[in-house]
């Protein structure tokens, strides 16, 4: 693993910002994987800044997400379509048809989970897959647990997941119990893949992550197993890494 400890938050974002630009300069058809949250929203604006530059086209790019809760439609303003189209795509060239977020309002979850990994299928693989690490190692919603699934599936939240969601939606009761998550396996899939954190809270779990054992009770730690990852984290996420 190469991880990069930057000396701000703005410079981790303008380096994982740059790193998705010069993906997209040597392979503009590029796939990328995308997350949500709080982690990527200010990669997600210096990628909009480079676009509005010239310096970066996402014309002929597909993207696909790592999750979304179940129950929500697309226009939800709490679902992760609705994140990533406030965040990203509202603000660069990419054919929305190139985008996909799962449906977690789909009435059939099942085919739906198909249907992601088939999307990944017939555009993909992967190229570069962004993650940002749950405060209980979870990567996309792979909660930790006895064992892992590896395809896209749906899963139950954990209350710690929803308790760290619960400040998007106003109130814990309001945070759906389920999401639709691709697999520890589909992302392992992908060609390279980028994990940022950032904050002292997440200094302990990163540190479980990276050099702990690999175990299905800290899913982030199976990026161990991964041949090409890069991990960019600030000072105090990354502070333990000398
Ligand atoms: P965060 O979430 O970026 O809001 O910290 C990361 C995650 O849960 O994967």
């Amino acid at each position: 693993m190469n991880i990069r400890i930057l000396n701000s938050r703005e410079d981790l974002n303008a380096t994982a910002a740059t790193v998705i630009a010069s993906l997209l300069l040597s392979k503009p058809q590029a796939m990328l994987g995308l997350a949500t949250g709080s982690t990527p929203i200010g990669i997600y604006r210096h990628l909009a800044d480079m676009y509005r530059k010239g310096q970066v086209s996402f014309a002929h790019a597909y993207s696909v997400n790592l999750d979304e809760y179940v129950g929500l439609a697309p226009e939800h303003p709490q679902s992760y379509r609705s994140f990533m189209n406030e965040h990203l795509f509202q603000h660069i060239d990419i054919p929305i048809s190139h985008t996909r977020v799962p449906n977690g309002d789909a009435l059939d979850l099942t085919a739906e989970c198909a249907a992601h990994e088939q999307a990944i299928l017939d555009h993909g693989p992967v190229d570069l897959q962004l993650l940002g690490i749950g405060h209980n190692g979870h990567i996309g919603f792979n909660e930790p647990g006895h064992s892992l699934t590896g395809a896209t599936h749906v899963v139950d939240l954990k209350e710690r997941t929803r308790s760290a969601n619960a400040r998007f939606f106003g109130d814990i009761d309001a945070v759906p119990r389920q999401a639709v998550t691709m697999g520890v396996g589909t992302i392992l899939k992908a060609k390279q893949i980028m994990l940022v954190a950032f904050g002292a809270e997440k200094a302990d779990i990163i540190r479980q992550a990276l050099t702990g054992p690999v175990t299905t009770e800290c899913p982030a730690s199976l990026l161990q197993c991964h041949p090409d990852v890069l991990i960019l984290l600030d000072q105090e996420a990354g502070g333990w890494f000398k």
